[in-house]
Formats: structure tokens, sequence, C-alpha cells
């Protein structure tokens, strides 16, 4: 079966005629938040015919398969269901499982080895800006041995090194909403992007054959932030003074921790805090250039759309790649 398939090359539409098998597109945690946001923006690239998800639930991704996607169950904890999901694969991409500490690299590892063993021709993976073996940030280390792994494999891959997910703001406002105060340890600058963006860039890498191959520079939003300036942006859009109160590491673990958190998940935390610190985040590129032929202006724009203190509002950093508009910002 020959699938036809539209991709845009600069300005000129372009017909590439494929096998089913060379066209096939499997996505791994497509029940996720990112995992979706990619496979809704590759579906207007590709037909769905040539779409598969691997999923640990292929029942959760019932709209998917009624548009036609074909769903998969898929664990990197076991093998043997990647070698169904991953069957018939052209490219694989493998959106980073949310396993912590030195499990996740082996989990990414299992899968990286899966999409290989199903004959892919090229295998992308979900990195991080701050990959690298020295990171204070663990998951830094854990990407930067699953890259390794990727770039042993004798096959075209792509890490697309991910910038910090905006998301993360949603875990410390409604707190500060609560008190007034945004309490955490001493931070730095973190170039926070969002999601749908990434997913973007993600879907690019994809679908346009050499717009984003080897190890990417950092994906990520325009604008560096610590959360003195998430305080300040906060307190803007509420109209109330949100104050950002830094806390001794120690002390904060000890508060979390009395709280619930267990010990690790602490101190995976503070590894956060410590590698912004050093800076580890600070860096931003220009994704819309990195991703796109980069006519169109960018532009940043703070949103301001109210939000109450009754409804924690949904905090994105927005930096639109593709629409020529990024846009910072809190909405609810
Ligand atoms: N760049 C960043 O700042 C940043 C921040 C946080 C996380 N991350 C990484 O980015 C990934 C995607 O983030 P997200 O926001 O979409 O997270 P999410 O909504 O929590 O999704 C996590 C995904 O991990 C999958 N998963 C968990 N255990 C798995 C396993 N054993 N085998 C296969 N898949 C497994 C889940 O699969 P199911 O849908 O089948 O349950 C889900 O799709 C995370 O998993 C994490 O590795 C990056």
């Amino acid at each position: 079966m020959l699938i036809s398939v539209i991709r845009i090359s600069g300005s000129i539409l372009v017909n590439h005629w494929f096998t089913l098998e060379e066209a096939m597109i499997i996505v791994t945690g497509a029940t996720g938040r990112l995992g979706s946001k990619i496979v809704e923006k590759l579906l207007d690239h590709v037909p769905a015919e040539t779409v598969g998800v691997s999923v640990r639930d292929p029942d959760k991704a019932a709209a998917l398969t009624a548009r036609g996607v074909r769903a998969r169950a898929g664990d990197f904890t076991d093998p043997a269901t990647l070698d169904h999901a991953f069957e018939g694969a052209g490219q694989v991409l493998v959106v980073s499982a949310a396993i912590r500490g030195p499990q996740a690299a082996g989990a990414n590892k299992v899968a990286i080895d899966a999409a290989v063993r199903a004959g892919a021709s090229r295998v992308l993976y979900t990195s991080h800006q701050v990959a690298s073996p020295g990171s204070l940030f663990d998951p830094g280390r854990q990407h930067a041995s699953t890259e390794k792994h990727l770039a042993e494999q004798d096959i075209a891959h792509t890490a697309l090194r991910h910038g910090f997910y905006a998301s993360t703001f949603e875990l410390y406002a409604p707190a500060a909403l609560r008190t007034g105060e945004l309490r955490l340890p001493a931070d730095g600058p973190v170039s926070w992007t969002a999601h749908a963006d990434l997913a973007e860039a993600d879907v690019i890498a994809l679908t346009r054959p050499g717009a984003l191959d080897g190890v990417t520079p950092p994906l990520t939003g325009p604008e560096l932030l610590d959360f003195a300036d998430v305080a300040r942006i906060l307190s803007e859009v509420t109209g109330r003074t949100i104050t950002r109160v830094v806390v001794d590491d120690e002390e904060w673990k000890a508060a979390v921790t009395a709280q619930g958190m267990p010990a690790a998940a602490a101190e995976f935390t503070l590894g956060m805090f410590r590698a912004a610190r050093a800076g580890e985040f600070a860096v931003t590129t220009r994704l819309w250039k990195t991703c796109s032929d980069g006519r169109r202006s960018q532009r940043v724009r703070l949103s301001r759309t109210s939000c109450s203190s009754r409804s924690p509002p949904v905090v994105e950093a927005r930096p639109r790649c593709g629409h020529g508009v990024r846009r910072v910002g809190l909405t609810r």
C-alpha cells in the first residue's frame, strides 16, 4: 500500500509517496500531556493510518483509534509489549517515560532498543536542555545517559532537548495564592517552555526531513524567569501581593517532608533548584528560528488575563513556534 504524504519544503508543497511501513510514525506516551499534543499536531500533517501510538492503556486512546490511529499497549518496563506496539515502524518518537531515578534511563533505553529491533529507520527521543553527565538535576544525567545510548545505535536519530516545562509552575502557584507567599529554595533564571510549543517542534522533527537531526539546540521559551518574576506576575494578574520568600534548602525539605512529600522526591526537587542556581536553565534559543525558516518576526508579550484565587491559574509560557507569535503568560 502506498501512502501520499504532503509536506511543506520552504514555500513549496511536496508530495512524497511512502509504503505504509516507511511512513509509519509511532509515538509513545500519547495519553500523557506532551504525547497527546504531539499526536494531535501530527495528525494535521500526516494521514491517521500512518500514525501508531504506544500507550500503557489503549482504552485511554479510544478517541485516537476512532480517528484511524493504531493504538497498542506498550510499557517501557516490559520490552515484549514494545515489540508489538512498534511493529512496522518507520520512525519512533520515544517520549521519555515519567520514571524517576536511575530506572529512568534504563526504561528509555529499553524503548530505544525496541525501536531499533522493530526496524525503524529513525528514532527520536525527548531529552532535556540540561542533558549532561555533570548536571545537578538528576533528569539531566538520566537524559545524557539515554542520549549516549541513542547515539551508539547505528540509526538516524534526534535528541530533542526540551526546555523546562512551564507547567511546573502549577505545582507552586496554588500554595502561593492561598498563603500570599511563594516559599521556595533559592533559584535562578529558567527558560520556561510550553508543552504545546515543544509538541510543535517535535512534529517538525518528525515531518520535515533534515529539520532537526542529531542533538538539537535547547528548544526553549524566549524569556528567562526566576521565581521572583513568577511572584511578580502572579501578583499582577491576581491583584494580590504574592511575596517571593527564599527558604533555606534544608528548612524547605523539612517542611515539605513534614507535609508528606517523600524525602527522595524532595531531594529530586532540590536538584532542580541547585541546577537553576548554577545557571543550567539560563539558556534561551530562538525556537522559532530553530524549527522554522525564521522569516516571521517574534514578539514576546505578557498575557494579563485575570485569575481568581479560587481556581488556581494554569500557568504556561507559550512561545508559539510556527505562528510567529511568542507569548509568555498566565492564563486560566
Ligand atoms: N522538560 C521538562 O521540563 C520535563 C518536566 C517533567 C517531565 N518531563 C519528561 O517529559 C515526559 C512527558 O511529560 P508529560 O508532561 O507529558 O508527563 P505526563 O503527562 O505525566 O506523562 C507521562 C508519560 O509517561 C508515560 N509513562 C510512565 N511510565 C511509563 C512506562 N513504564 N512505560 C511507558 N510509558 C510510561 C505515561 O504513559 P501513559 O500515558 O501510558 O500512562 C505518560 O504518557 C515525562 O514522562 C518526563 O520524562 C520533562
